[in-house]
Order: C-alpha cells, then sequence, then structure tokens
C-alpha cells in the first residue's frame, strides 16, 4: 500500500523522553496532524453533492456487521504509526486497526484513528482522533482532537487537562460542581455485539428515570472529554477498548473526574467509568444496584 501522504506537516524530531509533558506535545502534534488527514478524506469518501454515494470500497464491516472500518480508520492509524516511529523509535505501539508492535523504550502509544467511524460515514460532527503514551499500562499523556470542531483536548498526568479551540484559545478544563445524580446529564455507549448490546439497553432504561437525561454521543474519547469540559456530567459503558479510553480518561481525571477503568484488555466487557466527583459515588452506587459492577459478556 503507497504511505498515506502527510496532508497536515509535522515536523517533529527525534526525541526519547519520557517526560509526560513532552509526551504531551508530541501526542497533540500527532493527532492535530492525523485530524487533518481525516478532515481532508471525508469529502473525498462521501461527496456532499450526494449524501447517500461514496467512494466504491471506503466502508467495509469489522466484529460484527454493524461494525463499520472505512479506508479513512486504516490510512490515518498508518500515518500516526508513521509519525510517531519517526520521532520515537523503539517505543510499543497499540493501534485500534493495526495491532500491537513491541518496543523497547517502556513508552507504549495506544492509538484510535478515528473514534466515532459511525458518525464519520454518517457525517455526524462527533468524530475523533485518540493517542495517548502509557508507562506501565498506565496513560501519562494524552491528545484527542474533534475533528469537525477543530477542538485539541489534551493532557498530562499531574499537569491538569486542556482544550484548544479552532482559534486558539487555551481553556483549563474542570467537571462540573454537580452534587445531585438526579441532575446528572449521562452519556453512554453501546457495544457492537448484540448481546452486550440488550443488557446495555436494559440497564440505560433503569438509569434514564433516575438522571437528568442520558446522551448517545457515538464517540466515547469525545464522551470522556465532555465528562472533562463539564458537557456531561458523568459517562459510562461496558466493553471499551484500551484506544476508546487511554487519553480520554487520562482527561477526564486530569480535570477532576473520578475514573474506573476496566482491567483486562476490553474483549471481557468490564465497565469503564468518568464522573463529576460530586456525583461519583451516587453514580457507582446507582450502577452496582443494577449489576452493572459485573461485566457484560458480548
Ligand atoms: C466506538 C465509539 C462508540 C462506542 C463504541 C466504540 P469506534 O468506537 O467510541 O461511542 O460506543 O463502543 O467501539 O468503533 O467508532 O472507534
Ligand atoms: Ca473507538
Ligand atoms: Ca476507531
Amino acid at each position: 500500500m503507497p504511505d498515506t501522504p502527510d496532508r497536515h506537516p509535522c515536523t517533529l524530531s527525534r526525541d526519547a523522553t519520557t517526560d509526560p509533558a513532552r509526551l504531551r506535545e508530541i501526542a497533540v502534534d500527532v493527532a492535530v496532524a492525523a485530524a487533518a488527514h481525516v478532515r481532508a478524506r471525508r469529502p473525498e469518501l462521501f461527496p456532499a453533492a450526494d449524501p447517500g454515494a461514496r467512494t466504491a470500497g471506503a466502508v467495509r464491516s469489522k466484529s460484527t456487521e454493524t461494525d463499520p472500518v472505512t479506508v479513512a480508520d486504516t490510512e490515518t492509524e498508518d500515518l500516526i504509526r508513521r509519525l510517531l516511529t519517526r520521532s520515537r523509535p523503539g517505543d510499543a505501539i497499540l493501534g485500534e486497526e493495526g495491532g500491537a508492535d513491541a518496543g523497547s523504550t517502556g513508552v507504549r502509544w495506544v492509538v484510535d484513528p478515528i473514534d466515532g467511524t459511525v458518525n464519520f460515514v454518517y457525517g455526524i460532527p462527533a468524530y475523533a482522533v485518540s493517542i495517548a503514551a502509557q508507562v506501565g499500562g498506565t496513560s501519562v499523556a494524552g491528545a484527542v482532537v474533534d475533528v469537525a470542531a477543530g477542538d485539541v483536548y489534551s493532557a498530562a498526568r499531574g499537569g491538569g487537562a486542556t482544550r484548544t479551540d479552532a482559534g486558539g484559545s487555551v481553556t483549563r478544563l474542570r467537571c462540573n460542581p454537580v452534587g445531585d445524580i438526579a441532575h446528572a446529564l449521562v452519556a453512554t455507549g453501546f457495544s457492537y455485539a448484540p448481546h452486550r448490546r440488550e443488557r446495555q439497553g436494559a440497564l440505560v432504561a433503569e438509569l434514564l428515570p433516575r438522571v437528568r437525561d442520558i446522551r448517545r454521543i457515538g464517540a466515547a474519547a469525545l464522551d470522556l472529554c465532555m465528562v472533562a469540559s463539564g458537557r456531561v456530567d458523568a459517562h459510562y459503558e461496558h466493553g471499551l477498548q484500551p484506544w476508546d479510553w487511554a487519553a480520554g480518561a487520562l482527561i477526564a481525571a486530569e480535570a477532576g473526574a473520578w475514573v474506573r477503568l476496566p482491567t483486562g484488555g476490553g474483549d471481557d466487557g468490564e465497565i469503564t467509568v468518568a464522573a463529576a466527583p460530586g456525583v461519583a459515588a451516587q453514580l457507582a452506587d446507582l450502577l452496582a444496584t443494577f449489576g452493572a459492577d459485573a461485566p457484560i459478556p458480548a
């Protein structure tokens, strides 16, 4: 396959640091370059003149019939791998589309080239590039770029979380000061696996009358950034994979959220939770009441 052209110049030089602040800068630079590629590819793959039209071969199914992958997902992951390897030879990389490449430095990059692929296919403006750096399996730096809005969310462990908007204004992120779960806006998502979905649907029906409302945005990385920026008060989902949460959960935690992460790889259906601190215990109690503490198998 020919190399994906760099549509956004990314001028990273070689760097071997494990300083979270520097890893954050690298995550941001690479994610911004990748987002420029995703942004440029959408009108090429899905011409605006004919909303139903798509380039032949642009989309195929992956884990189930309803789990799409587009050529933009694979191209963008290729580009991210190339940029990371150029700057950080020897680091491990785990990507949703390309799998795991071993490394020798102790740093592992965890990559979701497009989080929210269904939205990308339909033209709903909620899809993101997510890149995190982990040390010992723990995220120490991360960036999530909301491709359509041009917002760049990022964090370094102990260094706080920010959003830089398309105009360059930087906002330090803090969760909402909400204190009552009945007033909390809760985001969630559903797996591509039908059996897990059935259980997820039953759980959301239990929660719906007990919270302000539910949102299903369709991009877990953005849901987590929305907890960080106060656009929702909490997010939970069973069965997220490391690339879904590795950057966003750090951004939420650095904005003050209480975070619960899966202990395994994701396939066993454990829950991920991020919640504003004032409602975290109440949400955890509610989830436990409805048996949502346990994994939901696919
Ligand atoms: C999906 C999105 C979605 C979530 C799914 C994820 P993808 O990621 O984050 O919101 O509910 O569980 O798989 O497939 O668009 O990268
Ligand atoms: Ca994802
Ligand atoms: Ca993806």
